[in-house]
């Protein structure tokens, strides 16, 4: 395995990590893994500024850094956070999807089937401390692990695909109703809906608020420290057991679900909707 603790910015490391945490091989520029040692919980950090969109590379990284958590023996749980001050993560990076090279976006789109399979269905237990906004993607990424710390109030979160004129695909609607009604994801979904942290809470979306993400960090340890005398082989199979249907609906059908979006997204419709959505993004109010 690659040393790569050089490589990984050390203001960060300290942030997230005592001194007793070993840095882990991942890609350090995007995506920063660290391990304490002692207790065995990983923290994943995703750093691609200014929003962490998730283009192919992060998303790349993040696969590699999940794989190796479930390679490594130690591993008893995982912190999903952001390096931003204020955005966890602002979900499928729109250049993706935007006149997309063919083969890229292929690649994009399989790499992130990999990630929600690899993360949904890890093994050791997972925690989102989402210190910031967490739209579509982000919000994925944080219902797929198994309990969620928001920094609040100011922070929103929610799958908003229709906003933008694309569908979230089932296993998008799958994560969401592992954590909440049929009746609210139905609504959630349809409407685009992004929830602040106080709506997000009310509904079971997230677990925890937290007033900063050190706070959501100590939280996030906490509720990992619930497995500390639970057996892990009974914890991951009890996990997985419940969690069975969605993940192997995906793992069945993942070439359907590529030909599903790559038609979806090369509609001329959606490529305009897409333009807007960008435009608007880079002319909105306080630029
Ligand atoms: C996440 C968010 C709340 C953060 O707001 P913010 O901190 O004010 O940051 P900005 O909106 O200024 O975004 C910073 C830059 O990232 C870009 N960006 C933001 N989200 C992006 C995305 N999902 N994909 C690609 N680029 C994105 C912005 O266009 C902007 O680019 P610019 O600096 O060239 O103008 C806001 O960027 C947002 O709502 N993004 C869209 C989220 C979304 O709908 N994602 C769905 C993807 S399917």
């Amino acid at each position: 395995m690659m040393n790569l603790s050089s490589r990984i910015r050390p203001s960060l490391l300290k942030a997230v990590a005592p001194a007793c945490a070993r840095a882990m091989s991942a890609d350090a520029k995007l995506v920063d893994l660290s391990i304490n040692e002692k207790t065995g919980i990983a923290t994943l950090t995703m750093n691609r500024p200014p929003v962490n969109s998730l283009n192919l590379e992060l998303l790349q990284g993040l696969s590699k850094a999940l794989q190796e958590l479930e390679d490594n023996r130690k591993c008893r749980g995982m912190i999903l956070t952001s390096s931003s001050p204020t955005v966890f993560s602002a979900g499928l990076d729109i250049m993706e999807m935007y006149k997309p090279k063919p083969d890229r976006v292929k690649a994009f789109w399989s790499t992130l089937q990999e990630v929600w399979l690899q993360l949904f269905g890890s093994s050791y237990p997972t925690v989102a401390a989402i210190n910031g906004h967490s739209p579509a993607g982000g919000c994925l990424l944080s219902l797929s692990c198994e309990y969620r710390v928001m920094v609040g109030p100011q922070y929103t979160i929610g799958l908003n695909e229709t906003k933008l004129g694309i569908v979230a695909p089932k296993w998008f609607m799958s994560s969401m109703l592992a954590a909440i009604p049929y009746r609210q994801t139905e609504l959630a979904l349809t409407t685009g809906r992004m929830f602040s942290t106080e709506e997000a809470l009310k509904i079971g979306l997230i677990d925890e608020v937290a007033t900063d993400k050190a706070d959501a960090i100590a939280k996030a340890e906490k509720f990992l420290g619930l497995f500390a005398k639970i057996h892990p082989v009974a914890r991951k199979l009890t996990k997985l057991n419940l969690r069975n249907d969605a993940l192997d609906w995906l793992q069945q059908n993942r070439e359907l679900d590529l030909n599903i979006f790559l038609s979806f997204v090369n509609q001329p419709i959606v490529q305009s909707s897409l333009e807007k959505y960008l435009e608007a993004l880079k002319n909105k109010q306080g630029k």
